[in-house]
C-alpha cells in the first residue's frame, strides 16, 4: 500500500465501508477522509440506508452519489456512525473539530449503537494536545474565552453548523477528562471536540501495511 495520505484515509473508509449493511440508519461524519467513505458506502449499492449527515458539505456529497440523506430530527437512534478524527490517543481519547463540526458530530456518535472512527496512521498521537475544538455561544464571547483560557476565536472559520462560533482551547491536554469537565462546565460553551473513549466502538488506522484495527 502506498504511503500518499490520501490513499491511506481511502482504505481506513473503505474498511468501514463494510459495516454497512441494508437497512441502517447511518450517521454521516464530516472531513476529507469521510469524502472517501461517501463512495465507498455508494458503491456496495445496499437498500433501504437512511443516513442523517454531520454537515452540509457532507449532506451535499452523499446526494450527489445517491445515498438518502434526512433532517436528524426524522431519527431518534442510529445504528452507525463513522466518522475522521485529528488525534486518537493512546487510551482512545480524541481530539475531533478540525471541520467545526464537533458538537454535530457529538450528537450523532452519542446516537450510534456503533461509533467507529476512520484515520490515517498520522492521526494516532501519544497523547492529546492542543488544540481543542469549541464551539461557542456568540452571546457572552469575550466572557466565555476568558473563561475557558487560553482560547482564541479560529481565525476565517466560518460558523457551526448550528450558527456558533469555532474557537480552540490552546492549553495543555494532560488530563482529557479534568478538562472536558471544565470545559463542559461553562454555559457559554456548546461543546468541544475531546471525545471520550466510552463514545468509541472502533478505530480503523489505515497504515502502509493494511488497516489496523484498535477496539
Ligand atoms: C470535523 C472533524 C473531522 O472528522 C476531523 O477534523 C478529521 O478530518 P480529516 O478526515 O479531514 O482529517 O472532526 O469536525
Amino acid at each position: 500500500m502506498s504511503q500518499d495520505p490520501e490513499d491511506l484515509k481511502r482504505a481506513a473508509a473503505q474498511a468501514a465501508a463494510e459495516l454497512v449493511a441494508d437497512g441502517m440508519r447511518l450517521g454521516l461524519g464530516t472531513g476529507s477522509t469521510v469524502r472517501h467513505l461517501l463512495p465507498a458506502i455508494a458503491a456496495r449499492g445496499l437498500r433501504d440506508l437512511r443516513c442523517v449527515a454531520t454537515s452540509e458539505a457532507t449532506a451535499a456529497q452523499a446526494r450527489e452519489l445517491g445515498l438518502p440523506v434526512e433532517a436528524f430530527e426524522a431519527l431518534d437512534a442510529l445504528d452507525l456512525a463513522i466518522d475522521g478524527a485529528d488525534q486518537v490517543a493512546p487510551d482512545l481519547w480524541l481530539v475531533k473539530g478540525g471541520g467545526g463540526a464537533h458538537v454535530r458530530e457529538k450528537v450523532v456518535a452519542e446516537a450510534a449503537a456503533r461509533f467507529v472512527v476512520i484515520v490515517d496512521e498520522r492521526k494516532v498521537v501519544p497523547a492529546l494536545g492542543a488544540p481543542v475544538p469549541l464551539e461557542l455561544l456568540a452571546f457572552g464571547l469575550p466572557a466565555t474565552l476568558a473563561a475557558v483560557a487560553p482560547a482564541t476565536v479560529r481565525p476565517g472559520a466560518p460558523p457551526s453548523p448550528d450558527g456558533h462560533v469555532i474557537a480552540d482551547h490552546h492549553g495543555p491536554v494532560d488530563d482529557p477528562a479534568a478538562l472536558a469537565a471544565r470545559l463542559d462546565a461553562v454555559a457559554g460553551v456548546v461543546g468541544h471536540g475531546l471525545f471520550a473513549p466510552a463514545l468509541v466502538h472502533d478505530v480503523l488506522v489505515a497504515r502502509p501495511g493494511g488497516v489496523e484495527h484498535l477496539r
